[in-house]
């Protein structure tokens, strides 16, 4: 048994007996390395929300009856957990649809300030021209989109950090776009296409020297999932994760936020449930992190997602980070002696996420993603909402495999082995392909 068999005590094939989608044991059953874009969920993730549905559903935070009290505990039990498991204290934690919800929030929150429409408290978030926003070339477009219409709302300015020839970014290229006009700092802790490890701790201290009056926003959707996390230790203003990249439900996901910033930034969706008093002109908010849960809250999901992360705990976060990187080396390592693909992002020894995307010399992911499937491997192909990131490498689009808890090492041999076949079958193969019939040559 090597290291990617087991997630601390427990067997992978008796953690995949959690899982309904990995009922069935037949050996050509497909193997799902696409969980960067959604997670399979165990049946106890499943159970919890039907069991809440079927048993405790009542309006949360409305009415005065005994079922409205133990379904409001339950909502607010379950933000505790989540709470916990990130890091954060419980009135930091605001539930959001997912991670780009949640940065939504804080960007749109920001423009409301600019505009005038909160009170003093709020003028740390308050941009105008002359102001300037910083992101990665390498950001979502989750973590891209919602910076520029902030900047075209205020009239900020947008600054890239550039990559290199293999995605990656630099503290020194971060340190060249920060100056003291800085007032936002967005990144991945974990890149969803290279699968770069972001250095959080010298960023957020070199963010805090050259440009104090930055708030730093972390895109925590891909590192949340997969390593132990702790928002506040880590010294990050705001992050944004989702539900369902972490075995929970869709239709949930979190923000997380420094208390006293959450109590000043302005709330994005207004509402019921989120005011203290109305008179018909105006409307005064509740603290955080009521003011930003407008209207009835997902809160089957809510709970469900709680018991996602009671799972993750019981295997322990730290064996499943050990256990996806050493898939990732594995795979890296692999695809490294194959002729004519390209990983993208950081190169065979160098630490990684659990995730690894490749350009095929002559032929479009599109095709590699049809034949891996045919092959019984699920993959995402095309730019992963990354285009600027792709556009850098001289790339339209990538193939992109990912483990989660779930994933065996058996797995990404066979995508090895598919992905070695893929040249030849589309016929640009070179001289250099001939020894790569059979990737498990390579691995073992
Ligand atoms: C790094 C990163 N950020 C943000 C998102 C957006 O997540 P969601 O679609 O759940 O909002 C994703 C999803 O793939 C992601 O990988």
């Amino acid at each position: 048994m090597t290291i990617s068999d087991s997630i601390g005590p427990r067997a992978v094939a008796d953690i995949r007996r959690d899982f309904p989608a990995f009922a069935s044991d037949a050996a050509n059953a497909p193997a799902y390395l696409d969980s960067a874009a959604t997670s399979q969920r165990p049946a106890r993730v499943l159970d919890a929300e039907r069991d809440y549905l079927e048993r405790h559903l009542a309006p949360v935070h409305r009415g005065a009856s005994a079922a409205v009290g133990l379904s409001t505990s339950l909502f607010e039990d379950a933000r505790a957990t989540v709470a916990r498991f990130v890091g954060a204290g419980e009135r930091e934690l605001v539930w959001a649809e997912n991670a780009t919800d949640a940065l939504n929030i804080v960007a749109l929150g920001m423009a409301d300030a600019s505009a005038g429409l909160a009170g003093p408290e709020a003028s740390v978030f308050a941009l105008g021209p002359g102001d300037e926003l910083v992101v990665t070339e390498a950001e979502h477009h989750a973590n891209l989109i919602p910076w520029q219409r902030l900047a075209a709302r205020t009239g900020a300015t947008l600054r890239a950090v550039r990559v290199d020839e293999h995605g990656l970014w630099s503290l020194d290229a971060l340190a060249a776009e920060l100056t003291e006009r800085t007032r936002v700092v967005a990144f991945a802790e974990v890149s969803n296409v290279t699968g770069y490890l972001a250095p959080v701790a010298h960023v957020v201290s070199l963010v805090r020297e050259r440009s104090p009056r930055a708030l730093i926003v972390m895109d925590a959707c891909q590192s949340v999932p997969h390593r132990p996390t702790d928002f506040g230790a880590a010294g990050v203003d705001f992050a944004a994760f989702s539900g369902h990249k972490m075995l929970g439900p869709n239709g949930i996901g979190g923000l997380y936020g420094r208390a006293e910033l959450l109590d000043a930034l302005p709330p994005a969706r207004t509402g019921g449930s989120t005011i203290t008093r109305v008179t018909l002109e105006r409307a005064e908010f509740l603290p955080a992190p009521h003011r930003f849960e407008a209207g009835t809250q997902p809160v089957s999901q809510i709970v469900a997602l709680a018991e996602a992360v009671r799972y993750l705990d019981e295997l322990g976060m730290d064996a499943v980070a050990a256990h996806e990187q050493a898939l990732a080396a594995r795979l890296v390592d692999a695809v490294d002696a194959l002729p004519g693909i390209r990983i993208i992002g950081p190169q065979a020894g160098v630490a990684r996420a659990g995730l690894v995307a490749v350009v095929v010399d002559g032929v479009h992911a599109h095709d590699v993603g049809q034949y891996l499937d045919e092959a019984g491997v699920v993959v995402r192909v095309g730019h992963h909402c990354a285009q600027p990131l792709h556009r850098a490498l001289g790339a339209t689009a990538s193939t992109r495999a990912s483990a989660h808890v779930y994933t065996t090492a058996d797995e990404v041999d066979r995508f090895v082995d598919a992905l070695s076949g893929v040249r030849r079958f589309f016929g640009v193969a070179g001289a250099d392909d001939a020894g790569s019939t059979n990737a498990a040559a390579v691995i073992v």
